[in-house]
């Protein structure tokens, strides 16, 4: 069966020899992408909700869940990047394992995580950009601040910040690497101020009931919250700008896992110790709970530090978006005219700002809020798909030398399949509704156009 065709290590490695993407990433520079695209709306905006409506202060619990479901996933990934460093993540790790047409599906279900995902969090940028505004006395008229279906015209905040991301992304990955630092900076600074500033008023009564929703409520939170580790896979797409992928990309991607799994720890904690948890339902729980103790300046400073936080979670999945669609035009499953590297500034520029202006007509113009949840579950598909990829991979390449081993691969991997099984379970039906259509969109697009335009069909392999 073609649709099973798989694309050989040693096609992937040529990829790796082409030198058209500037190599300008070190280590430090993968941990601080991961900072940047993993910490945004999850700790900014879905911690209250989480703990008001599904898991009260057991929400720690359900961050716990979710890291050790990601660590495993890491892992993973950890070892993929190391052993095929080029673009693409999940959708070249699977089309290496398990054959063109799941490669395709994960591609596509990437499409969810980054183009749906960069909507919806420069949609919640722009809501604390205009809360700020409004708090110095600049009120902007609805027309241009909310989507038609809210009463609005444009949400021209949302796009702007699109824009002003495409724009640094097509100039150069180290600018943005750049830029992306300054922020990242200001947002850990933020948390820690947020920290600093709450820890005293920490009541532990407010941690009782702990469990008031039951065990089941730390789940549902869990899917609920899963978004906030979205993106640490995104950081393998960097693995061909990358100086030394094999041994930047695991510390890379463990480090930002790790550091990411402490704050949001810390933070959950924080928040429910100081308010009680069913107070907590709100767009803005840490500047809600700085308001609670009746530190205004503070709670306005984090507004801020929010703001810088989300820019870059923007900011890190268009540019996941790119590298995973450049990937995909240049095996020929997306139209080949895309896969074109500026001569000067080393960048897939025409695949930006074909994301850009999409991404940016999306949240300038639908209530894309509606079915943020489906990011979710196209990521958890993908990382559903790479805990296979991997056992295939060791199969079929057992002696290639691998940068990063995963630990006893046949039990991490399966743990990974089966904790990401249990929470892609536990989704909204509305969310798996939209997931399935989604998919059988992609597979008919496959079928119609991919199939027949794959650089492999066209090699005759
Ligand atoms: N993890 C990212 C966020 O929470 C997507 O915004």
């Amino acid at each position: 069966m073609n649709i099973l065709r798989r694309k050989s290590f040693d096609d992937l490695l040529a990829h790796t020899q082409e030198k058209k993407l500037n190599k300008a990433l070190g280590a430090f520079d993968i941990t601080l992408m991961g900072l940047g695209i993993i910490i945004g709306t999850g700790i900014f905006v879905l911690t209250g909700i989480g703990a008001a409506k599904y898991a009260g202060p057991g929400l720690m619990l359900s961050f716990v869940f979710a890291a050790i479901t990601c660590a495993f996933v890491c892992l993973a990934y950890s070892e993929l990047a190391s052993f095929l460093p080029v673009s693409g993540s999940s959708y070249t790790y699977a089309y290496a394992s398990l054959g063109e047409i799941f490669g395709w599906w994960v591609g596509w279900s990437l499409i969810l995580e980054y183009s749906v995902g960069a909507s919806a969090v420069a949609g919640g940028w722009s809501a604390y950009f205009v809360g700020i505004l409004h708090s110095c006395g600049i009120d902007l008229p609805k027309a241009l601040t909310a989507v038609p279906a809210d009463g609005g015209i444009i949400n021209l905040p949302a796009v702007l910040i699109v824009a002003l991301a495409t724009a640094l992304l097509v100039v150069g990955v180290r600018e943005s690497a750049h830029v992306n630092r300054i922020l990242v900076y200001v947002k850990i600074g933020t948390i820690f101020l947020f920290l600093f500033l709450a820890a005293p008023h920490i009541e532990p009564m407010n941690w009782q009931p702990f469990l008031p929703y039951g065990i089941h409520g730390v789940f549902a939170g869990t899917a609920v919250l899963f978004f906030a580790y979205l993106g640490f896979d995104a950081l393998s797409t960097a693995a061909e700008e990358t100086k030394n992928p094999k041994h930047d990309m695991p510390i890379g991607i463990i480090s930002a896992l790790a550091i990411c799994t402490v704050l949001y720890i810390a933070v959950c904690a924080a928040m429910t110790g100081v308010v009680p948890y069913p107070m907590l339902d709100t767009a803005a729980p840490a500047s809600f709970v700085l308001e609670y103790i009746g530190l205004h300046l503070g709670s306005a400073i984090v507004g801020t530090g929010a703001i810088c936080g989300l820019s870059t979670v923007v900011l890190g999945m268009l540019f996941a978006q790119s590298r995973a669609l450049y990937s995909m035009s240049r095996d020929g499953l997306m139209p080949m005219s895309l896969y074109k590297v500026h001569p000067k500034f080393h960048t897939p520029y025409i695949i930006q700002i074909v994301i850009g202006i999409i991404v940016a007509c999306i949240t300038g113009f639908t209530p894309i809020h509606i079915v943020a949840e489906t990011c979710s579950a196209g990521t958890i598909f993908a990382f559903l798909c790479s805990c296979v990829g991997i056992l295939v991979l060791r199969r079929l390449y057992p002696d290639h030398p691998r940068g990063f081993r995963c630990p006893a691969v046949h039990i991490i991997a399966p743990l990974g399949f089966i904790c990401c099984a249990f929470i892609f379970s536990e989704l909204s039906s509305h969310t798996l509704i939209l997931f399935t259509g989604w998919t059988i969109l992609g597979l008919i697009i496959y079928m119609v156009y991919g199939r027949k335009h794959s650089l492999l069909q066209q090699e005759g392999k």
